[in-house]
């Protein structure tokens, strides 16, 4: 529909789902801002679809005047750079076929009108650019009928979106190629790898961050000497140690790697100038709880990590869970603190079972 009147014209529409990923060794860092291309490898693990998602509907129509978004029932403007890349490469990619297959060529000259919602909060550091930019190149690459990874495309959306193009723990690879050609995301190990391996979302603050995660690595990169250290001298063995970890499925290597990561990545957020401050006062009582929680038991039972905000992501066994909720629930009961700091627990039953 365009300004409300019903078309009589055919359209064509495809609904995508995809799930977040949370990284338990960061990305915080370009070497190449048009190409996205990051400064370190990272790893993560996709979420359950069924939990934290995004859900996408692209529509193609000759009625279509422009290209247009909607992000959670607001209309947001469409030309910004990452998203006219993706749709851009799409297309390229579409004509592409079209030459050589002479198929999915009348959509070509259509505008698109693209309808997007996150489950859950959208830039509080729970990874909406992952699964927002993963879902739409999905969605558009489903609606242009093109085959094959796309992840590469996602990647030029957001960063940490080519990782949520895969199930289960997932890396994404540095690369050294100008083109970007060796950046890319490959699965680990699938989801059912490590079965028993849970998430807890704890929502600490839902409202929109001060610093995008864009900006605020760009202003790290140009104003800290620790993110070019932890760059070349700490995660790429980190990144080794935590593939085997996760191999291996072994907790211990794996809580305490991950919790290293997130202060390191947080310790260059602050070395960054002016400081950036992604965790506030409740974050930083989980973390206190978390390392109480372990020493009780003389082993690392729950690990947490942060990502550019300061709602946390703590990973445990599944064995573990019902203790590690009930201790949230008894530090951090729902609306015990003031308005903007909602806290509430969600358990995801599992880690992601599916491919995008
Ligand atoms: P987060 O920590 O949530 O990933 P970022 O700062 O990385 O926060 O990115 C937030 C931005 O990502 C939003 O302001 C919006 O531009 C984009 N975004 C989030 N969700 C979607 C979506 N579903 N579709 C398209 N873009 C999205
Ligand atoms: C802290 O992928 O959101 O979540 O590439 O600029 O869109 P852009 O940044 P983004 O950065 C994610 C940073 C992080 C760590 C991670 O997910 O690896
Ligand atoms: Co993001």
């Amino acid at each position: 529909m365009e300004n409300g009147r019903a078309s009589t014209k055919p359209i064509s529409q495809v609904t995508c789902t995809a799930p977040v990923n949370i990284a338990v060794i960061k990305y915080w860092g370009k070497r190449d801002e048009q190409l996205v291309l990051p400064i370190n490898p990272s790893l993560s693990v996709t979420l359950s679809q069924d939990q934290l998602c995004t859900r996408t509907t692209v529509a193609a129509s000759v009625d279509f005047k422009r290209d247009r978004i909607w992000l959670n029932g607001q209309e947001q403007s469409i030309d910004t750079p990452r998203l006219q890349k993706c749709l851009g490469e799409i297309r390229r990619l579409a004509r592409k076929r079209k030459h050589e297959e002479e198929r999915s060529g009348d959509l070509l000259g259509c505008c698109v009108h693209i309808c997007s919602e996150n489950n859950f909060p959208t830039a509080a550091g729970l990874a909406s650019s992952a699964a927002g930019y993963a879902c739409l190149v999905q969605s558009l690459a489903r609606l242009f009928g093109i085959d094959g990874d796309v992840s590469h495309i996602a990647r030029q959306g957001s960063g940490s979106a080519c990782r949520s193009m895969y199930g289960g723990f997932v890396e994404w690879t540095m690369g050294r190629a100008e083109d970007g050609s060796d950046s890319v995301a490959k699965q680990v190990a699938p989801a059912e790898h490590w079965p028993e391996l849970r998430v807890l979302v704890v929502v600490v603050n839902a409202g929109k961050k001060a610093v995008g995660s864009t900006e605020g690595m760009q202003t790290t990169v140009r104003t800290s000497a620790l993110v070019a250290y932890r760059a070349e001298h700490v995660v790429p063995s980190r990144q080794d140690d935590m593939k085997r970890a996760v191999l291996d499925r072994d907790f211990q290597a794996f809580g305490e790697i991950t919790m290293r990561d997130s202060n390191q990545f947080h310790a260059t957020c602050l070395d960054t100038y002016p400081p950036i401050f992604y965790l506030n006062e409740t974050s930083k009582q989980i973390i206190h709880l978390v390392h109480r929680y372990n020493r009780h038991h003389g082993k690392v039972k729950a690990a947490y990590t942060f990502d550019a905000g300061p709602n946390a992501v703590l990973y445990l066994l599944q064995d573990d869970v019902p203790e590690v909720l009930a201790l949230l629930k008894h530090f951090f009961p729902a609306n015990a603190n003031n308005d903007s700091e909602r806290t509430f627990v969600r358990g995801l039953p599992d880690v992601c079972r599916k491919d995008v």
